[in-house]
């Protein structure tokens, strides 16, 4: 068992009809940086309320280092939490926000005063000791409600949507500032957020949610390259879905008049002779101007539309599949590079393992 380690067996929480989590088992190690990535009203808060004990379980346990928590107060975990709305008392000062976590244990003034320095120093606002609130910014404010929070040294920090209320450009950088700290002071971050992009930056595993069920749990990369179905295709980025009928373990049979064969990754958990999805990313697809020799994976199609992305180019196609693809492009800007325009013909290629086959998630 890993210090920080965090355990949830079946775990369901219903308010009145209201299923807000429903049968979830997850095991979260010691020092991971761990999100709950879902849409609004998935369950993504009533998840992590559970694990800081603001809410008990309907049914199902949870173990915080190895120990059953059942009954355990939240007071009485080795947990903080960081809210959205950071809610730092208005009138102290940043050194009295910070040092309350500790006047409340009685600790000695010189103790204290080291401490906050040593947090000052960890999220950069040394010399701030002084001011007020109101007299930092959205993202300093954010900052000293992190160092408040793991000021009492927990082993597990809770984060619940702590960068929503920060613009865009700010948000990108506190979410490097979050990784940098987290990594610094090595204790387990559970983190909850609805954004995707977030989700990925930050995070060493991610649990996506979606109707109070965990839909796959995976690293970034094993999220966004092999989503297990389509609800995950969708939500982490974009995805093109192809409807067809698996053939083989790599082959499907494509739902187009005439019939379309495609390859795909190998895939034995579906048996043959099922309706199946296969997603393909946008930028995993080749636009070219000829066919590729052999016609596997290469559908001709005609462009519909072009959009600049700045660091992309988004092609519309329509090929014989009955809705068109979305393809992106490296806007490289080199010389040789050619820019399709609408009405020419081009040939969609990709590698047979850029073509997921999905599960069909029945909700
Ligand atoms: N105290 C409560 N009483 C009744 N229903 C609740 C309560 N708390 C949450 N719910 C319901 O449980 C479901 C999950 O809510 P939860 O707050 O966990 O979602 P979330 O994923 O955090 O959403 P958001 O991204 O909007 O914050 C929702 O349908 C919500 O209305
Ligand atoms: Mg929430």
């Amino acid at each position: 068992m890993s210090v920080g380690q965090i355990i949830l067996t079946s775990v369901t929480k219903r308010f009145g009809d209201t299923v807000a989590v429903d049968n979830v088992s997850l095991q979260i190690e010691g020092g991971e940086f761990f999100s709950l990535l879902g849409p609004s009203g998935c369950g993504k808060s009533t998840t992590l309320r559970i694990i800081g004990g603001f809410e008990y379980p309907t049914l199902g346990e949870v173990f915080i280092n190895g120990e059953l928590m059942a009954g355990t107060p939240p007071y009485r975990r080795p947990i903080n939490t960081v809210f959205q709305n950071y809610a730092l008392f208005p009138h102290k000062t940043v050194a009295q926000n910070i040092a309350f976590g500790l006047q409340m244990q009685k600790i000695r003034k010189p103790e204290i005063s080291d401490a906050v320095e040593h947090s000052l120093d960890l999220i950069q606002l040394l010399g701030y000791n002084d001011r007020k609130p109101s007299e930092l910014s959205g993202g300093e404010k954010q900052r000293v409600a992190l160092a408040r929070a793991l000021i009492n040294e927990p082993t597990i920090l809770l984060l619940d949507e702590p960068l929503s209320a920060l613009d865009l450009k700010l948000r990108k950088q506190m979410q490097l500032e979050l990784k940098a700290l987290q990594r610094k002071v090595g204790i387990t971050f559970v983190y909850v957020t609805h954004d995707q992009g977030e989700a990925l930056a930050l995070s060493d595993r991610i649990a996506v949610m979606n109707d109070g069920k965990i839909l796959q749990v995976g690293t970034p990369a094993e999220i966004y390259d092999l989503p297990q179905n389509r609800f995950v295709a969708d939500f982490i980025g974009t995805s093109n879905f192809l409807e067809g009928t698996l053939i083989s373990e790599n082959e499907i049979m494509l739902t187009t008049e005439p019939p379309l064969k495609i390859a795909s990754t190998p895939n034995d958990d579906i048996p043959l002779n099922t309706p199946v999805t296969v997603a393909v990313r946008p930028e995993r697809i080749d636009l070219g101007m000829t066919p590729t020799s052999d016609d596997v994976n290469c559908l001709r199609g005609v462009i519909q539309d072009e959009s600049y992305l700045g660091t992309t180019l988004q092609y519309t196609v329509q090929t014989d599949y009955p809705r068109p693809l979305v393809v992106h492009q490296q806007n490289t800007g080199g010389a040789n590079e050619y820019r399709f325009q609408r009405g020419d013909t081009a040939y969609l290629q990709w590698n047979p393992e850029n073509a997921i086959v999905l599960e069909n998630y029945e909700d």
